[in-house]
């Protein structure tokens, strides 16, 4: 009798061993069926998602840093995998040379600017010919083979700054220019434009023209120098992100902010409180944001074989303080985060 009960206790916990054992091997295929069509669909879509570059001329700018945002933004919604790489410091070799480097990793797209015609349309036409589309973004390099151009019309940007300058003082100025760069175009444009605005008004005269290397710390040295050299000067004009706030240095420590005028580029954190306190006066709104947001999704359409306009001129205007807060836009978003 005692035996009986005992090979029916054995055979019970066997029979619920086994039960529990296949509940588990149950429960462990159902997890494993549930994640592996979404993971297999994610690892699909990774491999097939187009690889976009966008190269900047320095990595760490903080206008640059804006271009990526945008880019970035759209990459998320279209699923694209984006990268950014570009010099630590501005340099034309070493941004050839990462262009060249992504085109040899046959990327799908390349993202980037046309800063000196001798330099850069070669090297957008060589990686065109490799069947990888190039969007000029910023600074156009009409010639080359690129597809597309998105950014602001440099010259129109520098015609209105000049229009701006003369208007604010009333026809009458010793201006300083300091440039980011005497080669790039962009640059080249923005004081080109410049001059055309004044050349009419006989009590404007431009006394320097100096290059910042597009730094705040030389764009101050250049005005240090500027300032020492030509004491006469009584308005400066900064072509590049940095310049006019290195300028506002300058000017405040000579404290010359009453009796100087300073129009710049761009709409960074430093620059609008500098506009909000008076030392810079006007400055020349371009759309950072904007400029990588759209590239990116226009390449995704030139990817898919759609046609794009060659040209996209972003909105550009001239801003003072009056005009601030600055309305909520991408660029307004980008800045307060
Ligand atoms: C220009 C960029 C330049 C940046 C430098 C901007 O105003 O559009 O081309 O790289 O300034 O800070």
């Amino acid at each position: 009798m005692r035996q009986w009960w005992k090979w029916v206790i054995y055979a019970g916990s066997i029979a619920a061993l086994i039960v529990s054992a296949s509940f588990a091997i149950y429960c462990a295929w159902k997890v494993y069926a549930y994640h592996q069509p979404g993971e297999g669909a994610a690892a699909e879509a990774e491999k097939n998602a187009f690889h976009f570059v966008l190269v900047p001329e320095e990595l760490d700018n903080d206008y640059w840093r804006l271009v990526e945002q945008g880019a970035k933004a759209a990459a998320k919604e279209t699923g694209v995998y984006l990268e950014y790489a570009g010099p630590r410091q501005a340099n034309i070799d070493e941004h050839i040379h990462i262009l060249e480097k992504a085109a040899a990793s046959k990327v799908d797209g390349i993202m980037t600017q046309g800063l000196t015609e001798k330099e850069f349309t070669p090297v957008i036409n060589h990686i065109v010919e490799k069947n990888i589309p190039v969007v000029t973004i910023d600074t156009d390099a009409p010639t080359s083979k690129r597809t597309a151009y998105i950014g602001t019309d440099n010259y129109y940007a520098g015609f209105i700054a000049g229009r701006a300058l003369a208007e604010d003082m009333h026809g009458k100025a010793n201006v300083a220019i300091i440039t980011g760069s005497f080669t790039a175009s962009n640059q080249q444009l923005r004081v080109q434009g410049f001059k055309d605005a004044v050349k009419e008004e006989k009590g404007i005269h431009i006394v320097a023209v100096e290059e910042s290397h597009i730094t705040r710390v030389q764009a101050a040295e250049k005005a240090y120098n500027i300032l020492k050299k030509h004491p006469e000067v009584n308005a400066f004009y900064g072509t590049s992100a940095l310049d006019a706030i290195g300028i506002a240095k300058v000017v405040e420590q000579f404290h010359r902010e009453k009796g100087t005028y300073i129009i710049g580029f761009d709409t960074l954190p430093e620059t609008i409180r500098y506009l909000q306190k008076g030392t810079i006066h006007a400055t020349v709104v371009q759309e950072p944001y904007e400029m990588g947001y759209r590239a990116v999704k226009m390449m995704v359409d030139i990817r898919k074989g759609n046609n794009v306009p060659s040209v996209i001129n972003t909105e550009t205007k001239v801003i003072r303080k009056q005009d601030l807060p600055l309305r909520p836009s991408r660029n307004y978003e980008v800045n307060h985060d």
